[in-house]
């Protein structure tokens, strides 16, 4: 799948709600509830990222939930981008870019949502083909203001910005013409993951479904 078919695939995907839940997950016999309120709330793209021991197996879990889109983010090499297609992930999310990376996505057949932060590191991206991408750490790299501003000389690009949002600043991202969506852990926070609080994971998916421009 090439680079320019894969971002189709990201947009589309970024498309379906105005953000996409950050899942840290440490024990998979939590995942498929998650993913169920997180579907349930009307924020059904989920990212689960690579970033603990169950992130796989949670991901398995995830994907025979229905209405859900499951991709794995924290995705760094090849074989973490092999392992989270295996395990069932439909797309991954990286905070970069490296030609390794694009190489393996394009071999397997895996939607790739790239990280970027700077000018030239979009335009790199651009070059492989990729058009939809992630912007990261958002808030701490200039936030709306900085996404704004690429828009200007980059306007071909949309972007999924992550990192520092929140039901207080999402606003400001998703009004700005080159945002989709943006990606955001405080819907599924720790402490409701872990006591299997699925009402109020339900309850921020949907007010979180319901932000906009
Ligand atoms: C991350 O990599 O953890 C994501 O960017 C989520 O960031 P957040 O916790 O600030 O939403």
């Amino acid at each position: 799948m090439t680079p320019q078919e894969q971002s189709q695939k990201t947009r589309a995907l970024c498309r379906i709600a105005p953000v996409i839940p950050v899942i840290i997950i440490r024990d998979a016999a939590r995942a498929e509830g998650l993913a169920r309120a997180l579907v349930k709330g009307g924020t059904p793209v989920l990212e689960v990222t690579l970033r603990s021991d169950a992130a796989l197996d949670a991901i398995r879990a995830m994907a025979s939930v229905q209405g859900g889109h499951v991709g794995a983010g924290t995705v760094l090499t090849p074989d973490d981008a092999k392992r989270a297609r295996d395990a069932g992930a439909t797309f991954a999310v990286s905070p970069g870019l490296t030609d390794r990376l694009i190489d393996a996505c394009t071999e397997i057949g895996l939607p790739l949502l790239p990280g970027t932060a700077t000018a030239s590191e979009v335009m790199r991206a651009l070059d492989a083909g990729y058009d939809m991408l992630k912007f990261f750490p958002a808030e701490t790299i200039g936030g709306a203001p900085a996404l704004r501003a690429l828009g200007g000389p980059l306007p071909q690009v949309s972007f999924c910005p992550t990192g520092g949002i929140s039901p207080g600043n999402a606003r400001d991202y998703l009004s700005l013409p080159n945002v989709i969506c943006c990606g955001g852990s405080w819907l599924a926070s720790e402490t409701n993951i872990s006591a299997g609080n699925w009402d109020a994971v339900e309850a921020r998916a949907r007010d979180a479904a319901q932000l906009s421009g």
